[in-house]
């Protein structure tokens, strides 16, 4: 029996033991060795700050920032804390807040879109350059924002539809701080951290979002976490000059002016604002307080960002967490080494990180994609492959993440890879993206029975997808549906949740 541990916490158990394996185990173990660089080599110390820093720039891009955003952020917020003489333990904490407050960007990320009528990231990189706590700034924003391109009818409906959904805004900004704040406590860290984030929009003045704290009802952490996002935005955008202007005129509405006035004494320090351009957090966490990413640290993370992923849309809230269990279940019926298996497992869940990169206009559009929107998708592998190459100890899962759209023939993208370059991983892993896409419902239809999708995938099978992979799916299947002993009951029931989900 192989247990397999949800990005939710859920265990999902599978009964590996009941399938034959008809295949000699020994045959995917002599092919990984071939594939070298699929398999990593024993896990060393790998420093958290520099897993976390790396993945906060898909957090970036779900929030339409500059890559760095949050590396940056990080420094500022550091900075602050020295000036503030705040204690190693307390810095710890909010080093790791700094890096993880847009952790639970991806959950209102479907809805800001519908309620807007634009691109997501759109609508979120403007709302955090304007003054949104008050109303007239916020009107004048919305009017801007809404429908672009459309007409002053259509323009208008949307406006009126945020009107009426005055309190849906509140509840997405909840949904985004307390999804962040839970995935900060996912990966194992204090709580002060996770209650850090979620104060992260709380304003001094009582008037932020969700909760409107007042004062000192806000986190000290959270405090400084809304003054150093701002602060780095308005630097990046007008330097210090700009940062020093929004931080004083916000001064004792959004901003606790005790931080306020710590950031006036700061003001001066030209090496540490140039220094901001570097992007790397990293030596800002305190030195007697280094955490590291060990094995199992590494499998927690990968389950909470394929969580991440998971939330961007409603089509595909299970998506990353069904293909990972989908492919692990076609190694274990080829007989993959544990390490092959730890290594399938992580770029599976992380496989499509690279869609927090696309507009939910386009991921949940109920129509034909465009050409120029098809486009942006084909360009979601990419942007996996860039921001994995980044994770250290996850360097080398990043080609076979980035190849689970690529095809034997060379049809695939986005880079056109053949059968010569797809490793058997990789093969893997496209036909359980292909498998668990088919059947799940999506906007423009619903999904198939397995069955359904086995005939829809065969034609394409050994031109396109792997012969022997698509095999060992269809025993993995059929192996199922045969186990109904009495022992085995509610283990294939579980399985039957994943691999028909018609069943559910
Ligand atoms: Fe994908
Ligand atoms: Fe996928």
């Amino acid at each position: 029996m192989v247990e397999l541990v949800r990005h939710d916490g859920l265990k999902s158990h599978w009964p590996f033991a009941a399938v034959r394996v008809r295949v000699p185990p020994r045959v995917f173990g002599l092919q990984a060795a071939r594939d070298t660089a699929c398999v990593s080599a024993a896990a060393p110390q790998i420093a958290l700050s520099g897993v976390i820093g790396a993945l906060s720039y898909a957090l970036d891009v779900t929030e339409g920032e500059p890559p760095g955003h949050a590396q940056r952020s990080c420094q500022i917020g550091m900075r602050l804390a020295q000036a503030l003489e705040l204690d190693a333990a307390t810095r710890s904490q909010l080093f790791y807040a700094l890096l993880l407050k847009d952790a639970g960007c991806s959950a209102n990320s479907a809805k800001m879109a519908a309620l807007f009528g634009a691109d997501d990231h759109v609508v979120k990189r403007t709302s955090k350059r304007i003054d949104w706590s008050g109303r007239l700034p916020a009107f004048v924003w919305s009017a801007r924002t809404v429908a672009p391109g459309g007409s002053l009818r259509a323009r208008l409906h949307q406006l009126l539809g945020i009107k009426a959904e005055g309190q849906l805004t509140r509840a997405l900004m909840q949904a985004r701080c307390d999804r962040g704040a839970e995935i900060a406590l996912m990966l194992g860290l204090e709580a002060e951290t996770a209650e850090a984030i979620r104060a992260l929009d709380e304003h001094w003045d009582g008037r932020g979002q969700p909760s409107g704290l007042r004062g000192e009802e806000i986190p000290l952490l959270g405090r400084v976490l809304c003054l150093a996002q701002t602060v780095e935005i308005f630097h990046a955008a007008g330097g210090i000059r700009a940062a020093w202007a929004v931080a004083r005129k916000r001064r004792g509405r959004w901003f606790d002016p005790a931080l306020v006035d710590a950031l006036g004494t700061l003001r001066g320090d030209d090496e540490f604002w140039a220094s901001l351009a570097g992007g790397d957090a990293a030596s800002w966490e305190p030195e007697d307080r280094l955490l590291t990413a060990d094995d199992a640290r590494l499998d927690r993370i990968a389950d909470a960002f394929a969580g991440v992923v998971d939330a961007k849309s409603p089509w595909t809230y299970r998506h990353s967490d069904r293909a990972c269990v989908i492919v692990m279940s076609l190694a274990s019926v080829l007989g993959a080494d544990a390490r092959t298996m730890r290594d399938l497992r992580r770029a599976a869940l992380l496989h499509d990180i690279g869609k927090l990169a696309v507009s939910n206009r386009i991921l949940d559009k109920p129509a034909r994609l465009t050409s120029a929107e098809f486009a942006r998708v084909r360009e979601h592998p990419v942007v996996t492959e860039r921001i994995l190459a980044r994770v250290p100890g996850c360097e080398h899962l990043a080609p076979v993440a980035s190849a689970h759209h690529e095809r034997l023939d060379g049809s695939g993208y986005p880079r056109g890879l053949g059968e010569a370059e797809l490793t058997r991983p990789m093969r893997l892993l496209a036909v359980a993206d292909v498998y668990e896409a088919l059947t799940s419902d999506r906007p423009y239809r619903r999904a198939r029975s397995s069955d359904e999708a086995l005939t829809i995938m065969r034609p394409d099978v050994p031109e396109r997808l792997d012969r022997e992979a698509f095999s060992a799916l269809e025993r993995l299947l059929a192996e199922q549906r045969d186990a109904r002993g009495p022992s085995e009951r509610s283990d294939a029931r579980r399985a039957e949740a994943v691999l028909h989900p018609k069943t559910r």
